[in-house]
Order: structure tokens, then C-alpha cells, then sequence
């Protein structure tokens, strides 16, 4: 099956792009494998006929608003983020009611009519940078809580009202858990990603987005880490650094979602072209100006 993926993705002129949760099998034969700002960069400036997004709905859709005319694929268009509908509708547009001054941030996990209301684009990677370039003294962070309660911490100039979305992986995991691989890996710093609880993120050495996590692996000379988001960055993790150790959340954190990404997905739909992408040409030039506020801010 690898063998027919790429040989079918040179016939067509097709790249493969996949998250750092998608399964292993997706991230091999990727092109480019990253966290969500990277794959929205490649995504926007691709140059292929076709784009196959290995992640879920929010990211494939974000691809086809930055590149309209492209071909965006999914392995599986059912593959979504709970959180990215976690917004209750009208409560945008009361917010803008209520706060003059008011400048509606959107975690790039959201479905495009929530980027249609907001002004701009974030991602776990550059959110703190863009929060504290932005002119407003009042945010509305949407849709994950956490994420929000990270960028208020780190921006207390700023009146930061946060939206109680969540993701159901990174919000399940406990302290218990994490204290539990603390106790028999004492010497393991906690890297974590900033959707987890606050709690947690009160008990680790690192918060970063996923790209983030992987990199201070590299740079670093412990050998041994406590890995704190979904399973999938494991793939990247030991195939890059094979001497270090990695330990999770028991049980492992996983992205049913993402998992939907597998090898014969990935063939089916390069050989069918079916499961495409297809954005409301007026969603899409709406939802376009925060995405592409966030790759100018996020530079
Ligand atoms: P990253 O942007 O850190 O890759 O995160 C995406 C995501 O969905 C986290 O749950
Ligand atoms: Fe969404 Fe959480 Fe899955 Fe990320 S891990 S895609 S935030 S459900």
C-alpha cells in the first residue's frame, strides 16, 4: 500500500500533509509533517494539483480557505475536533455587543463560520505572540478554555474573556496521571501541551504546541521525557532521538479523530479523488482574512 500511495502521489502531483497525531503509517509516507501553523503555511503556499490533509476537519478546511483553487483530500472527511464547535451561537455577537474595544481571537480548531466572526487566527505555537500584538485591550478567546487561560496568564495587560471549550482528550487527562509518571520518572522534565488544565500545566517544565514538544526534545540533554498531549507526536519523537525515553498519561492520550487517517484512507482517496474539501465560496473569502491575519501577526 505505501508503495502504491507514492507512486500515485508522483502520477498526480499530489502532497501529503499529516499532523504530528496522525497514525504512524500516515506520517510516513506524509511530505510534510507538522503542527497546525506549519501545515497552514505548506498548505497555503502549495504548488501541488492536489492536497492531501491527513488531520481533521478544521485543518482540512483551513487548507482549502488559504488555497481555494487547490484539490483539498481528506482520508476520511468524518475526522473532526469536538472543540471546534464548542461556541454557542450568538455569544460572538454578544461579546462585540458588550465590550467596546473587543477584538474576537479564534484557535485555528474551529469551524469556519466561527473564523467568519472572529478578527483573527491563532494557533497553540504563536497565540501569546499574536494576543499581545493586537491593538485591543479586551479579547474574546475562542473556543478552548484552556488555551485562553494559558494566553491570559502570560498576557495580564490584556482583559482576556475565555470561551469554555475544551478538547476531550487534553482536558481528560488528570493530575493523578500525571503525578503518577512523576513519581516513578523523577528525573523526567513534564512537557505538555497548553490544552491540558491548568493544574497541569502549573506541574510541568515546557508548554508548547506539538512542533514545539518535539523541539525541545531535540535541543535538550536529558534523556528522558514525560510527554503530556495526544500519543501520535511518539512516532516523531523515537524516530528522531532513538536512545531518549518517552512516557505518557496513562492510559495514552489518543485522538480517535485523528486515527481515521490510515494507510488504505490515504490510497482510497488518492486513487478516488472523492472525499474532497468543498468550503461555500463566501465562507471561505471571510474565514480567509483572520487565517491569513494570523500567518502575517505569526510571522
Ligand atoms: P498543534 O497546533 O500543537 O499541533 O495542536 C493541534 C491540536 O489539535 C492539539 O490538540
Ligand atoms: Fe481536537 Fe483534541 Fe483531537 Fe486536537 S486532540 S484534534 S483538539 S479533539
Amino acid at each position: 500500500m505505501k508503495e502504491q500511495v507514492l507512486q500515485l502521489k508522483k502520477e498526480k502531483n499530489a502532497v501529503i500533509l499529516a499532523h504530528y497525531y496522525a497514525p504512524a503509517e500516515a506520517q510516513e509516507v506524509a511530505d510534510y509533517v507538522g503542527d497546525s501553523f506549519y501545515l497552514a503555511k505548506i498548505a497555503k503556499s502549495s504548488t501541488a494539483d492536489i492536497i492531501v490533509f491527513c488531520g481533521v476537519s478544521f485543518m482540512g478546511e483551513s487548507a482549502k480557505i488559504l488555497n481555494p483553487e487547490k484539490k483539498v483530500l481528506m482520508p476520511d472527511l468524518t475526522a473532526d475536533c469536538p472543540m471546534a464547535h464548542m461556541v454557542k451561537p450568538g455569544l460572538i455577537q454578544k461579546m462585540r455587543e458588550k465590550y467596546e474595544d473587543l477584538a474576537v481571537v479564534c484557535y485555528v480548531n474551529s469551524t469556519a463560520d466561527l473564523k467568519c466572526q472572529s478578527d483573527v487566527c491563532v494557533t497553540s505555537s504563536n497565540a501569546v505572540k499574536i494576543v499581545k500584538a493586537l491593538p485591543n485591550k479586551n479579547i474574546f478567546f475562542i473556543p478552548d478554555r484552556n488555551l485562553g487561560r494559558y494566553v491570559a496568564s502570560q498576557v495580564p495587560e490584556k482583559n482576556i474573556i475565555i470561551n469554555d471549550g475544551y478538547c476531550p482528550i487534553h482536558a481528560a487527562i488528570t493530575k493523578a496521571q500525571l503525578l503518577a509518571q512523576k513519581e516513578q520518572h523523577p528525573h523526567a522534565p513534564i512537557l505538555i501541551h497548553p490544552e491540558c488544565e491548568p493544574e497541569l500545566l502549573e506541574m510541568s517544565d515546557y508548554i508548547g504546541s506539538t512542533a514545539e514538544l518535539i523541539g525541545y526534545v531535540a535541543s535538550s540533554s536529558l534523556d528522558e521525557f514525560i510527554i503530556c498531549t495526544e500519543d501520535g507526536v511518539d512516532y516523531k519523537l523515537i524516530t528522531d532521538n532513538p536512545e531518549k525515553k518517552f512516557y505518557y498519561p496513562n492510559p495514552h492520550p489518543c485522538c480517535a479523530d485523528m486515527k481515521l487517517n490510515t494507510l488504505s484512507n490515504i490510497l482510497a482517496v488518492l486513487e478516488k479523488e472523492d472525499k474532497e474539501v468543498l468550503v461555500d465560496k463566501e465562507v471561505a473569502a471571510n474565514a480567509q482574512k483572520p487565517l491569513n491575519k494570523m500567518l502575517e501577526l505569526g510571522r
